[in-house]
C-alpha cells in the first residue's frame, strides 16, 4: 500500500474524514495559507488548527527517504500526528518523536492518537506534549536515544518562532542532520528562512517552490550527492522564479 493511502486509512478507518490538497482554484474564498493542507474532521467539527502538510510534501520525504535513511526524527508540530505518522510509516526503523505545545484539548488528543496508531503500526512513535524551544532539550534527552537526524520544523508560523526551533533543533543534532521547514513561503517565512541559512553556511539550504506550502531544506553538504539532486528536483530555477516575479509584477500593473 503508498504511504499516502496507508495513512489516510488510519485515520478514515477512526471515523475520521481527512481533507487534503486542495486548490485555492476551486474554492472560491480560499486561499494558499489554508486549503492546500490536511485538516481532520470528526462529526464535522474540525479538529486542530494547524493545517498537516499536503499530499505532494509526503510525496516529497519519500524522494528524500529514498536517498537517506534518518534514525531520528524529531517533529515541532504534531497537531493531529498527519506528519509525524507519515513520517514513521516512511522510516520503519527510525524513531519519531514528535511534540505539541497543545493549545487546546484537541492536540491533546492528537498526541494520544499518534501515539497510539505508531503503536499499531509497529513504528517507535513517541508523541509528547511539550513547547519549542524550551522543552526540546528535556523530551529530545528522554525520548530520543541520541542526536536528531531527521528534523521537521512545524510550528508557530512566525519568522522568530522558525528560528527558534530551528535553534532548539540544532543543539540537539548532530552534523549530520536534515532540516525540513513547513510553510515557508505561503506563511511569508522565507525571509526568516534566509536569514537562517545566511547564519549557516555549514548547510545547503533551499526553497522549495514545488511543495503546496513553500517548503524549505537545510541539509549538510557531506549529503549533496543524496539529496542535492531532491532538493532541485522540488524546486525551480533561479532563472524561473525570477521570470514569474517579473511577470507577475507586470499582470498586477506594477512597475518592474
Ligand atoms: C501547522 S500545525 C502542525 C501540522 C503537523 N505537522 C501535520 O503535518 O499535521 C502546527 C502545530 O504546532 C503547534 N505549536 C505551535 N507552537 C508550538 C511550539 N512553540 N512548540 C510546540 N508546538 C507548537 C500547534 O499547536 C499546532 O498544532
Amino acid at each position: 500500500m503508498s504511504v499516502f493511502l496507508e495513512l489516510l486509512s488510519l485515520y478514515e478507518d477512526n471515523g475520521i474524514t481527512v481533507q487534503t490538497s486542495l486548490s485555492p482554484g476551486h474554492f472560491p474564498g480560499f486561499g494558499s495559507q489554508d486549503i492546500p493542507f490536511t485538516y481532520m474532521f470528526r462529526d464535522g467539527q474540525q479538529l486542530c488548527e494547524g493545517g498537516g502538510i499536503a499530499f505532494a510534501e509526503i510525496a516529497f520525504l519519500e524522494h528524500l527517504f529514498s536517498a537517506f535513511q534518518p534514525e531520528r526524527i524529531f517533529v515541532v508540530g504534531n497537531a493531529f500526528g498527519w506528519s509525524t505518522l507519515a513520517l514513521a510509516i516512511m522510516n520503519p526503523s527510525a524513531r519519531v518523536v514528535a511534540i505539541d505545545s497543545c493549545p487546546t484539548e484537541t492536540e491533546e488528543q492528537g498526541i494520544a492518537f499518534a501515539n497510539e496508531m505508531g503503536a499499531r503500526l509497529g513504528r517507535d512513535v513517541r508523541a509528547a506534549k511539550g513547547k519549542s524551544p524550551e522543552d526540546v532539550p528535556s523530551i529530545i534527552a528522554r525520548e530520543m536515544g541520541g542526536p536528531v537526524d531527521f528534523a521537521l520544523i512545524d510550528g508557530w508560523h512566525t519568522n522568530e518562532a522558525q528560528r527558534a526551533d530551528f535553534e532548539a533543533c540544532k543543539a540537539v543534532a548532530d552534523g549530520r542532520c536534515v532540516y525540513v521547514f513547513h510553510d515557508v513561503i505561503n506563511l511569508l517565512l522565507a525571509d526568516g528562512f534566509a536569514a537562517i541559512a545566511r547564519d549557516n553556511p555549514q548547510l545547503a539550504s533551499t526553497l522549495l517552490f514545488r511543495t503546496p506550502s513553500g517548503m524549505a531544506i537545510s541539509y549538510p553538504p557531506a549529503l549533496e550527492a543524496e539529496i542535492g539532486p531532491i532538493a532541485r528536483a522540488f524546486t525551480e530555477t533561479d532563472e524561473r522564479v525570477r521570470a514569474l516575479w517579473e511577470e507577475g509584477r507586470a499582470r498586477r500593473g506594477e512597475a518592474t
